[in-house]
């Protein structure tokens, strides 16, 4: 959890069976690791060679010279879309099922590889034919429902940018990210079913709109058959389009350079404008395949479920790409784990034969409060490995997924990683000794440290700032629009030393074993969803009642963290609870539902530093009953 519940590291060991080891694709991580440690950039040339079509080979693997605009694969010609997609309709895996689809009211989709490549190249002709070409950036406003999907790959195959926004984002967080990345094109969805109603995207995609009058499209995908609003010459449904000639089944696939993006996802970051994660096409591709083949241990057979949201950097890499480049078959859900009942993963899993189940501490707690009866009921003996993502997961969580789902037979992946590394850094492999609540150790190339101010390492057992101390394939490339925020974002701290700052705060223990404790920044993490402190603040400065706002985390058993937030009211405004309401109210159209405060408290003072930075952690240890420390940089 955040630094206030982080239990230190345990002795307990959970070791995986012999079987599970000796049929692992990676079953002596330390060899694997000194290899790949001894010549990086072999390391991933063999990768990229061995495992990926490529229109043109690299003229050099990693180019050092911009540091840290760093490139991968440099001058080769490529594109995902040909990895994830074309290459396997030439081969019998055309036949082999993509994805294994359930919605929330229960109807079912099957999609082979054929039928993805067909629905793929056409949506790439309609896209074309709204006059999309490469480079142009297209924004993603859906849910986890096929056409998503489609569009993303459509995107990839014509080498436009997509910019997948998370349907939970309200139509200012929408808006500030359509006219960031400039998208002339928007695709969307009527609605989505979520715990049996209709979240109705359309509506808010209409204002976003109004407030961001660049898009000039809007395709509409029809989900839920409710009654929309479609502007004539602006708004187009989906299936019309896809049934018009021009939606002909062959779209050719655009030569892209290794280097040339592929998509933008906004994360939150330090101020309240979003910040646009850039990934290319060529080492994304390499190095999130590998890391999902090697951590996961995918094979032919696997029905790999992610339960991330594609609007996150885990449903981009870990629902889309990585599994289609493998080749894999992936099950997808759309709505809510408890719905109708608390049961309905469990079903789901049962009934698929699911056999790698991938989620978030946060479900795995909820989960789990509705008691062991609900996932008894279910026949679990298809999974033979399970993974978390998002957070640190609280041991108490960990035995529980380990023992009731598991039933002490599939081990768990903990992977940690972000937006921004693209893929898993620290995490296990199923060949590896675990320990609840540690990721483990560093992936096979990657250089990982928990370093001091000055850059030392720092002892076992102490705390310190997690850095990654070599670039890696699926690096971001910059932050869209502002390379200066790139630099300073994730290089200033060790600019010297030419490290990564990731962010976090990490203890390693006497084994190498990493503990990641929480975020240094004001990022906080609501039910593993990452919202800026600055976001919040500014939507809460927007309302008229309000003057100044402080956000902070604070630790939740169930959610990770929950929102608190600090308000000095204008002059001559009552802070009663009806104006609580009409903030909360607020904060839903200007961010999102997720971003909804836990508690709002009216103040009249903010405690701040002499510079007039907001002190949030007197906030925090104030709001927590804690000693609130040093105040010596406090102004009053
Ligand atoms: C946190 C999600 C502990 C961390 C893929 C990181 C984790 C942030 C873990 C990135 C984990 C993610 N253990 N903490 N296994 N995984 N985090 O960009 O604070 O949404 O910096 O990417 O989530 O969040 P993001």
């Amino acid at each position: 959890m955040t630094e206030d519940t982080f239990s230190p590291p345990t002795s307990e060991w959970y070791y995986p069976s012999e079987e599970i080891v000796n049929n692992a694709w990676v079953s002596d991580y330390d060899a694997l690791y000194a290899e790949a440690m001894s010549d990086i950039e072999a390391f991933w040339a063999k990768r990229a060679s061995e495992t990926l079509d490529w229109f043109e080979p690299w003229e050099q693997v990693l180019d050092r010279s911009n540091a840290p605009f760093f490139k991968w694969f440099v001058g080769a010609k490529t594109n995902i879309a040909h990895n994830a997609i074309d290459r396997h309709v030439k081969t019998w895996r055309k036949n082999k099922v993509a994805f294994i689809w359930e919605g929330e009211p229960g109807d079912r989709q099957t999609i082979t590889y054929w039928q993805l490549w067909q629905q793929v190249n056409k949506f790439a002709n309609v896209l074309k034919s709204m006059g999309v070409t490469k480079g142009d950036r297209v924004t993603i406003y859906m849910s986890r429902i096929p056409e998503l999907v489609y569009t993303m790959l459509a995107c990839a195959k014509i080498g436009a940018v997509h910019s997948v926004v998370y349907a939970g984002f309200s139509e200012q967080a929408l808006s500030d990210r359509i006219d960031d990345a400039q998208s002339k094109v928007l695709v969307t969805q009527d609605g989505s079913w979520l715990r049996g109603k209709i979240v109705r995207l359309k509506d808010t995609v209409d204002e976003a709109v109004r407030r961001s009058p660049v898009v000039e499209k809007v395709i509409v995908a029809r989900r839920t058959n409710h009654e929309i609003h479609m502007e004539s010459g602006r708004d187009y449904w989906f299936d019309e389009l896809m049934a018009l000639p021009v939606a002909s089944p062959y779209c050719e696939t655009e030569v892209m350079d290794a280097e040339d993006p592929l998509f933008i996802l906004y994360t939150s970051g330090t101020t309240g404008r979003p910040k646009g994660v850039l990934h290319t096409h060529g080492g994304y591709q390499v190095y999130t395949s590998t890391t999902l083949q090697w951590v996961f241990d995918i094979k032919d057979d696997d029905r790999w479920w992610c339960a991330a949201d594609p609007g996150w950097i885990t449903g981009h890499s870990y629902i889309v790409y990585a599994p289609l480049i493998l080749g894999a078959t992936s099950f997808i859900y759309e709505g809510a784990p408890m719905h109708p009942y608390p049961d309905r993963w469990w079903r789901m899993i049962e009934e698929y034969g699911i056999t790698i189940l991938y989620t978030a501490p946060t479900a795995i707690r909820s989960l789990m409060r509705f008691g062991e009866a609900w996932p008894n009921r279910h026949d679990l003996s298809s999974l033979r490995l399970l993974g978390t993502v998002g957070e640190p997961i609280n041991p108490e969580a960990w035995r529980w997924y380990h023992r009731v789902i598991g039933k002490e037979r599939c081990p768990i992946m903990d992977t940690w990683w972000q937006t921004e590394t693209g893929g898993f850094i620290v995490t296990p492999m199923p060949s590896v000794g675990l320990k609840p609540g540690s990721a483990t150790r560093p992936f096979p190339g990657l250089d990982v440290d928990i370093v001091d101010e000055e850059g030392n390492s720092v002892p076992a057992g102490e705390d310190g700032y997690l850095v990654i101390k070599q670039p890696w394939p699926s690096m971001l490339r910059t932050v869209y629009g502002d390379p200066d925020r790139y630099v300073g974002q994730y290089w200033s701290a060790y600019e010297k030393q030419g490290w990564y700052l990731a962010g976090d705060s990490a203890r390693k223990d006497e084994d190498g074993y990493i503990w990641v404790i929480g975020r240094i920044d004001d990022v906080i993490k609501v039910s593993g969803y990452r919202l800026g402190t600055a976001e919040i603040e500014s939507g809460l400065v927007s309302h008229p009642a309000v003057a100044e706002a402080a956000v902070i985390g604070i630790p939740d058993e169930l959610k990770g963290n929950v929102i608190y937030a600090y308000c000095i009211l204008v002059a001559g405004v009552d802070g009663n609870d009806a104006l609580v309401d009409e903030l909360k109210e607020h904060i839903r159209h200007e961010v999102g539902p997720i971003a909804i405060p836990a508690k709002i408290e009216f103040v009249d003072k903010l405690p701040k530093t002499r510079s007039g930075k907001i002190m949030r952690r007197v906030l925090k240890a104030r709001a927590q009953g804690l000693p609130v420390g040093d105040l010596s940089t406090l102004e009053e």
